[in-house]
């Protein structure tokens, strides 16, 4: 089959053409996130507002130098939820009204099953991943470890109890003086800091739990900072580099100790996968590849399908046409649809 996917959850307006939920034929992203560089975070009505300005020439650039037209398409997919619900709405309107206009199905698909689904796509498709698989699922507004029997299928191992992993780095990232969003920031400046010059607790280590909590991290680093502050009157820039290292250790050394623990009550487990925007991250992928053994480690081919991208909307609805078939209940645009939903 061959998908229109659009994705418009929060800052990014995203359109992509994707065949057979592997082949990326196009891939069309703009971020409006220079815009909030200085918020230190989104601003939910001007996000919306960004989209409605960016959605049409996305879509026309997404079929641009491809050579197919909208009678090539089999279906139309878009994201339904979570996020933000005027971004949200302006994706699933666009949607509905081109569905509606070229005759296709239309597939309202849960964003967590798009990041899913994003090590799906690569160049070739002679490798494709095998399940049972355990996902790690990290970004900025979601963080969660799943084990999965198929692309729509399986069970929720943990999840955070307070912010996300990618939340965790933009907050960390404003405490630090660094622009949003606080990830790529703190993994550039992490490179020229020790890691081990400062010490950060292990959250949630004694419980026997595959759940996340960040908060926890992110006050230390506060109460790290003061007390440097009080200590001198200005923190070197040697520090903060050294700061920024050792808190980007303890975030990913969290993520991967709920791998590790997750390895060890499910041994048969044999791929592991990395996706969402925090999978960008090298360090993490470093400490996890070194966590899993001789597993297969996974992560999005491409930096730009860890973040948001459309790409991996049009790959989840081919899985759930293909596992659940074309589906002919009506939906709703959902800005907290539960986590839950994403599986059965
Ligand atoms: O998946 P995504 O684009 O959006 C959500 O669904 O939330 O993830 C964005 C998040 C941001 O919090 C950003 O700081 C984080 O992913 N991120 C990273 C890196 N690149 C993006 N975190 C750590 N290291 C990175 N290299
Ligand atoms: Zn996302």
């Amino acid at each position: 089959m061959r998908i229109l996917g659009l994705e418009t959850s929060c800052d990014e307006t995203a359109a992509a053409v994707v065949e057979d939920g592997t082949r990326v034929l196009s891939n069309v992203i703009a971020s409006s996130r220079d815009a909030f560089q200085k918020s230190g975070g989104v601003i939910p009505e001007e996000a919306a507002r960004r989209q409605v300005e960016c959605i049409l020439p996305v879509l026309q650039q997404a079929f641009d130098g491809i050579g197919l037209t909208p009678k090539d398409l089999d279906a139309i997919a878009v994201t339904r939820g979570p996020g933000l619900l005027g971004s949200l709405l302006v994706g699933t309107t666009t949607a509905r009204i081109l569905a509606s206009i070229w005759r296709l199905p239309l597939i309202g698909v849960h964003h967590i099953i798009g990041h899913l689904s994003s090590t799906w796509l690569m160049p070739e498709t002679s490798n494709e991943p095998t399940f049972p698989i355990l996902t790690l699922s990290a970004s900025g507004g979601h963080t969660e470890l799943w084990l999965r029997e198929a692309h729509t299928r399986g069970q929720l191992l943990g999840r955070t109890r307070d912010d996300a992993a990618g939340e965790a780095f933009d907050k960390g990232a404003t405490l630090l003086g660094l622009p949003y969003p606080g990830g790529p920031a703190i993994a550039a400046l992490a490179e020229e800091g020790d890691r081990m010059r400062f010490t950060f607790p292990l959250p949630l280590a004694e419980e026997n739990t595959l759940d996340f909590s960040f908060s926890g991290l992110k006050t230390a680093l506060r109460y790290l900072l003061r007390d440097l502050e009080n200590k001198q009157r200005a923190i070197s820039s040697q520090q903060r580099a050294d700061l920024a290292a050792s808190y980007q250790h303890a975030l990913c050394r969290h993520l991967v100790d709920r791998i590790r623990r997750a390895l060890a009550k499910y041994p048969d487990i044999r791929d592991v996968h990395l996706v969402g925007g925090v999978s960008a991250n090298r360090h993490l992928r470093t400490l996890a590849a070194d966590a899993i053994g001789n597993r297969l480690l996974r992560f999005p081919v491409k930096l730009s399908w860890c973040t948001d991208n459309a790409a991996m909307i049009a790959a989840a609805a081919e899985f759930l046409i293909r596992e659940r078939g074309m589906p002919e209940d009506a939906w709703e645009t959902e800005a907290s649809l539960p986590l839950e939903e994403a599986m059965q």
